[in-house]
């Protein structure tokens, strides 16, 4: 059987970890909006349309921070078309995503939402068609207290406390020719710095994330980051990443590898971000908001979903509708694992989307919300990820990948919480077929003992829960982890992710 060794202190760590790495994406985008938080006629709905039971699975799954309105939604919306009286707004065309946008849920339902969920709200403003200005009304809109044109017309639409909105991403995915407006670097990054600057005139507090590349394959990664943030480094405080990852051709193997991809991104836009730093002579460092990754089956979309009949542009179509499997789920809780060895510059990240679309969520129309795999990892991962987290030695044996090249067979990272003393670790077992044994030196945490344990794992890696099949998978406590004399020992079957939680 293969086997791993691991060994941590709680001295040696990597940065804290920020509950913002635990943050979603809701996109006006298929039924992630309508049909999904928001069902007015649902049996569960509250009297403002929310439906009750996504918002209990919403807070079981631990969301920080929410990015929204899009997305490539954003980057063809009027914001103003979605507050004040809902008779009044119009319907619309999104171009993005051929349908109709009814404009009935808005910033300001959204914001209503959020605090019943007990998430932030991260907004993004439309930097493809639209420019400073229109940026700066939003945030007056939603963030002054009151007495001017905006603030005031905020308050009559019901809403008399600004909603204090931290953090704003100047666009989304600028450099995708499938972008609305896309941009050439030079010119998003004069956009970008233009609108951040006046942004910051009216609150300097703000935080605010440029884009990055839509994805570490694009031709223009790496001179993309550099140029815009030569334009706009000491404007913002972070910039993007974004990673979709599926199984191609059924290479399982390189699939359940992509976090090393991920490693790799990151490492890279920071690497870059600090090229800029030493170039202009800064000190500032620039972190990086994750703010979409995901497993999403694009090539299915692309090739079953996409509607182009121009006679067509439905409401709230089954779009993007991944229905998640037990491999999806490890990978997700690698990508999780990822970000974590990366989080002292990794400080924000947006698992995308929430409800439905690509969604750890789904729901039918007046029936029932399940969690799907991918729900476990996060959920898991959210709640015992407190503290800091450490540089691990891990020693395991390597597979060969056709994508990757040689790759580690486990992977894994732990927190540690110096105010409860907790400890905990995450680990997956790439393998396919072998179960392996992974020993933790734990003797520099003191006397600890088990106090959680949580396996994904199924004899079916492509097993998934279904409207039909609600509960198939799910986690199930370890039994074969041990703690003695300093030493933890667990087996972790082929394929599946682990959550570890010592005190
Ligand atoms: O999350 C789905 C889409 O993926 C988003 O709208 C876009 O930003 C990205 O390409």
């Amino acid at each position: 059987m293969p086997s791993a060794d691991l060994t941590l202190d709680p001295h040696f760590t990597v940065g804290r970890v920020n509950r913002r790495l635990f943050g979603s994406f809701v996109e006006h985008l298929g039924r992630c909006v309508y049909d999904g938080i928001y069902e007015p006629g649902h049996p569960s709905a509250d009297p403002e349309g929310f439906r009750t039971d996504v918002m209990e699975l919403v807070r079981e799954l631990g969301v920080s921070a929410i990015r929204y309105p899009g997305g490539n939604f954003v980057s063809g919306f009027r914001w103003e078309d979605s507050v004040g009286p809902r008779e009044e707004r119009p319907a619309r065309l999104d171009l993005a995503w051929h349908s109709t946008e009814s404009n009935e849920v808005g910033l300001d339902e959204f914001a209503g939402w959020l605090e019943k969920v007990g998430s932030e709200l991260m907004y993004a403003v439309n930097l493809g068609t639209r420019g400073v200005l229109e940026a700066v009304d939003v945030l007056e809109y939603a963030n002054i207290r009151s007495g001017t044109a905006l603030s005031d017309a905020r308050i009559k639409n019901g809403r008399v406390d600004p909603h204090r909105i931290k953090m704003w991403c100047l666009g989304n995915e600028m450099d995708g020719p499938w972008q609305l407006g896309h941009r050439s670097a030079e010119d998003y990054g004069k956009i970008a710095s233009q609108t951040a600057k006046a942004m910051r005139q009216l609150d300097p507090d703000l935080e605010l994330v440029v884009c990055g590349s839509s994805n570490a394959q694009m031709p223009t990664f790496g001179s993309w980051e550099h140029t815009v943030l030569r334009h706009t480094y000491d404007d913002v405080d972070y910039i993007s990443c974004h990673a979709y990852y599926e199984e191609h051709d059924g290479d399982a193997a390189s699939f359940l590898a992509v976090a090393t991809n991920m490693d790799h991104f990151i490492e890279s836009v920071v690497a870059t971000a600090d090229t800029v730093r030493a170039e202009l002579g800064r000190t500032k460092r620039i972190d990086i908001s994750f703010d979409e990754w995901n497993v999403w089956y694009n090539t299915r979309y692309h090739s079953e979903q996409q509607i182009t009949d121009i006679e067509r542009w439905p409401t709230a179509p089954r779009l993007l509708e991944d229905a998640y499997s037990v491999i999806d789920a490890v990978v997700v809780g690698n990508l999780l694992i990822s970000l974590l060895k990366h989080a002292d510059r990794v400080t924000s990240a947006s698992l995308a989307q929430l409800v439905n679309v690509i969604a750890p969520i789904m729901t039918e129309p007046g029936g029932p919300a399940w969690r799907q795999t991918t729900f476990f990892p996060f959920a898991i991962t959210s709640r015992l990820a407190v503290g800091h987290a450490l540089e691990v030695r891990l020693t395991c044996d390597t597979y060969e990948t056709k994508a990757y090249g040689e790759v580690p067979l486990v992977d894994a990272v732990a927190t540690h919480d110096p105010e409860t003393g907790r400890t905990a670790i995450f680990l997956v077992n790439r393998s396919l077929d072998a179960p392996t044994t992974v020993t933790v030196d734990v003797g520099r945490l003191g006397a600890v003992e088990l106090l959680e344990t949580h396996t994904l794992a199924d004899d079916d890696v492509y097993a998934a829960n279904t409207l039909t099949d609600q509960e198939r998978v799910g986690v199930s406590p370890n039994p074969s982890a041990t703690v003695a004399d300093g030493r933890l020992t667990v087996e972790l079957p082929a394929c599946s992710w682990t959550a570890l939680s010592l005190g």
